[in-house]
């Protein structure tokens, strides 16, 4: 069952007519421009479940913006679970960058490179998200699974409800090459797609249409060298084709 934008937001937009809903509700845009992104927030909160929505992403020059998706709390101990797009020059390769933060804590950043252009058509990103673990998926294919550690101390989001928050914004200080390429206002506005949002709420298996893959996605880890988290582009290619 998919959800009418209207249905899960309300009225909960911002950045003025930048964000749009639209063909009776199935439909949603967002846009950045020199003044001001846009995004929306769920009007309910989640405790588990599973969130599948259907991307497509600002197209041509779209570098320094940065599409995120992400569910969180509140409060200087937030949980938070996200997916970030980094737009890039026309031609060059969108990074997916995923993170986990809990009790206000991140640093557990993994990129991926796509294994299609996510610009020319819509394409499902979903976050599953149970007690036991989070996991990220591209068109049902799991890119990262992120286990509870607790039995070997590390903190997992299981207390905290979330929302469902989306937005489009200028991140150009450090999205594309780590800031060296910056947005080109004259292609504003920049635009991205969102529909086919949908939420099921379920606490144990969520994970019926994930497509089974030869052993496991990547376990995530907390990869440190000398304090600095070390962020490795993953092509998820490779992962994908092997199934
Ligand atoms: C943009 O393209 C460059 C060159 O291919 C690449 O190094 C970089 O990872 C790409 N993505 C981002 C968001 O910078």
């Amino acid at each position: 069952m998919v959800f009418p934008f209207k249905l899960l937001l309300g009225s909960l937009t911002w950045g003025d007519q930048r964000a749009k809903i639209f063909s009776g509700g199935q439909l949603l845009s967002l846009s950045l421009d020199k003044t001001s992104g846009s995004g929306f927030i769920s009007k309910k909160e989640y405790l588990f479940g599973r969130i599948d929505m259907q991307l497509k992403l600002v197209a041509g020059n779209s570098a320094g913006t940065v599409t995120s998706y992400y569910l969180s709390s509140q409060g200087p101990t937030h949980d938070e679970i996200d997916f970030e797009f980094l737009g890039n020059l026309s031609g060059d390769p969108y990074i997916v960058h995923t993170n986990v933060f809990t009790q206000g804590k991140g640093n557990r950043e993994q990129q991926f490179y796509l294994w299609f252009d996510p610009t020319r058509n819509c394409h499902t990103y979903s976050i599953v998200w149970t007690s036991q673990q989070i996991i990220f998926l591209v068109d049902n294919t799991p890119i990262r699974v992120f286990k509870n550690g607790e039995s070997i101390g590390v903190p997992f989001p299981k207390n905290q409800p979330m929302k469902i928050y989306s937005s489009l914004w200028n991140a150009d200080d450090w999205a594309t090459r780590g800031g060296l390429v910056k947005a080109d206002w004259t292609k504003a506005p920049f635009t991205a797609y969102y529909r086919g949002f949908n939420v099921q709420t379920c606490t144990g298996s969520c994970t019926s249409s994930v497509r089974r893959r030869r052993g496991e996605a990547r376990e995530s880890t907390e990869r440190r060298v000398g304090g600095v988290v070390s962020v490795n582009i993953i092509h998820a290619e490779a992962e994908a084709n092997q199934d």
